[in-house]
């Protein structure tokens, strides 16, 4: 039993680590031959490709995966902390596995992923769900099948939770869930700390990928023939730093781009750490999608100062403006926090002057989320529920009006897609994305997983209406 502890999580000395290669133990392997399994995924792309590998290890355990958790042998939930409502969803859900377990006893029952590294919720499962069979962290999630099968032969649940990072795993089995595009972890964990945020506590520290493991990667979804790739970190613009002196992520995407992968995106992109080079280097390749999102949180330099972001309103303004003027076409998307404790009302003014400002292409809106163990939890919240929601009903009613400005410019033009799928039951009509990242729901003749030159006809606030184009 290893519980959580966010004392040793907020540690900011650096951990000696490996980087190993996954090695699935022979008795494991096709150990649950004919049981079948069904995932839950909560929360961010990291998780979704956390999960991706959890299926990957599972299919080389014997089981297959299933989309009806009644039928399943083994159910897992593949949690999220961000927000209080990402908690509530992952309870809620345990309490219906909880009637099925009293129904089915045989079924066996794990959560992993952000909540599994919360002391407070390590503490509820002990107390209210100690039926489950195992609890693992972020860290050690490739451990799933050592872990299940001791909570088979001690008939127990087994908490297994490592409250600072391990080592790198390479390797591992993967299952993607996306046959044309893939993710690609390029850096683990968070050094930011911002103040409000619990992924430093979840997440570990900085540990970047080797660059040589990252690009075999790609080469490797090339040859399988993926057409785009995402490269994934809370804060991607931190990519070396821990690793190397001089290779950073403007090297990375340029080694990337070379490997003639038809897409590159990245996320998430800090500001504080976006360099001119990295602009340069995205402006230069063309296979580098002109598409960023650069999280603001706030418009208020005061909020921001007290939220730890590191920039001020005018040094983001600042960036934006660059970028936008450097990456022909860009398209930028934002993160954004309303009723963080102390936000005045001319602070929010501030954040919808931004706004007005920036026009963003998207926006993830959200209220302010006290987490316990961060430094803002500690501070006072001074805004009612209804202030705060009256805010983000005002900041949706902006963004949105600019989603639809943005997307009706795009009128009569021509637009490279990468058709995704297909529509069930209508004819010739399918939906994919823009190189920009704007949804297109296209009516032609095409085949899925290649790119075509779609003709914007018509714009909604969050897609857009196009048909091939045929010159
Ligand atoms: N690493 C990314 C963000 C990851 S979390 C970055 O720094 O940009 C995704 C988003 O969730 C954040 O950008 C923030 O807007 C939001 N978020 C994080 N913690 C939150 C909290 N306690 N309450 C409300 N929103 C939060
Ligand atoms: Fe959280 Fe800030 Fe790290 Fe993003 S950069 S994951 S918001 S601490
Ligand atoms: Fe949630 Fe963890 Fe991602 S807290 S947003 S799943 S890093």
């Amino acid at each position: 039993m290893h519980l959580p502890d966010f004392k040793v999580a907020r540690t900011n000395t650096k951990i000696a680590y490996e980087t190993k290669q996954f090695h699935l133990d022979e008795r494991y392997r096709n150990q649950y031959k004919g049981k079948t399994c069904y995932l839950r995924t909560y929360g961010c792309q990291m998780n979704e490709h956390d999960s991706e590998n959890i299926k990957g290890i599972l299919e080389e355990m014997g089981f297959s995966m299933i989309d009806d958790y009644e039928q399943a042998d083994l159910i897992i939930l593949n949690t999220c902390s961000i927000r209080e409502n990402a908690h509530n969803k992952a309870f809620g859900f345990l309490g219906r596995v909880k009637h099925l377990k009293e129904i089915k006893p045989e079924i066996m029952v794990g959560l992993c992923g952000c909540m599994a590294q919360e002391e407070v919720v390590a503490k509820k499962i002990l107390e209210d769900y100690p039926w489950l069979n195992f609890v693992i962290g972020t860290h050690n999630f490739y451990e799933l099948p050592y872990v299940l099968d001791q909570s088979l032969q001690e008939h127990k649940l087994q908490i297994e939770v490592y409250s600072r990072e391990k080592d790198l795993v390479e390797g591992m089995p993967i299952e993607r869930d996306n046959p044309y595009k893939a993710y690609i972890n390029i850096i683990y964990g968070c050094d930011k700390f911002c103040t409000y945020c619990i992924v430093p506590y979840t997440r570990g520290r900085q540990r970047s990928r080797a660059k040589e493991d990252i690009i075999a990667e790609v080469k490797s979804l090339v040859e399988a023939g993926y057409q785009e790739v995402t490269l994934l970190g809370q804060n991607v613009n931190a990519y070396g730093k821990d690793l190397y002196t001089d290779y950073s992520l403007a090297e990375l995407l340029a080694d990337v781009a070379k490997t003639n992968i038809p897409r590159i995106r990245f996320m998430t992109s800090h500001p504080w750490d976006f360099t001119d080079e990295m602009i340069e280097v995205i402006a230069s390749y063309p296979n580098i999608m002109p598409s960023i999102h650069l999280p603001v949180q706030s418009g208020s330099s005061r909020v921001l100062k007290r939220m730890g972001r590191r920039y001020s309103r005018e040094e983001y303004l600042t960036l934006f403006h660059k970028m936008k003027e450097k990456i022909a076409r860009c398209t930028i998307s934002t993160d954004i926090i309303v009723g963080f404790p102390g936000e005045s009302e001319e602070d929010f003014q501030e954040t919808l002057s931004l706004v007005k400002t920036c026009k963003f292409d998207n926006a993830f809106t959200f209220i302010y989320s006290p987490r316990v163990g961060t430094p803002a939890a500690k501070l006072t919240d001074n805004l009612t529920k209804e202030e705060k929601e009256k805010r983000l009903h005002i900041l949706n009613q902006l963004v949105n009006q600019y989603f639809l400005e943005n997307n009706q410019k795009l009128v009569n033009t021509v637009l490279p897609v990468l058709i995704e799928g297909k529509f069930p039951k209508k004819e010739d009509s399918y939906f994919g994305y823009t190189d920009t990242n704007k949804l297109v729901n296209v009516s032609g003749n095409v085949k899925e997983g290649s790119i075509v030159p779609v003709l914007i006809t018509d714009a909604k606030t969050w897609s857009l209406d196009g048909k091939v184009y045929n010159g």
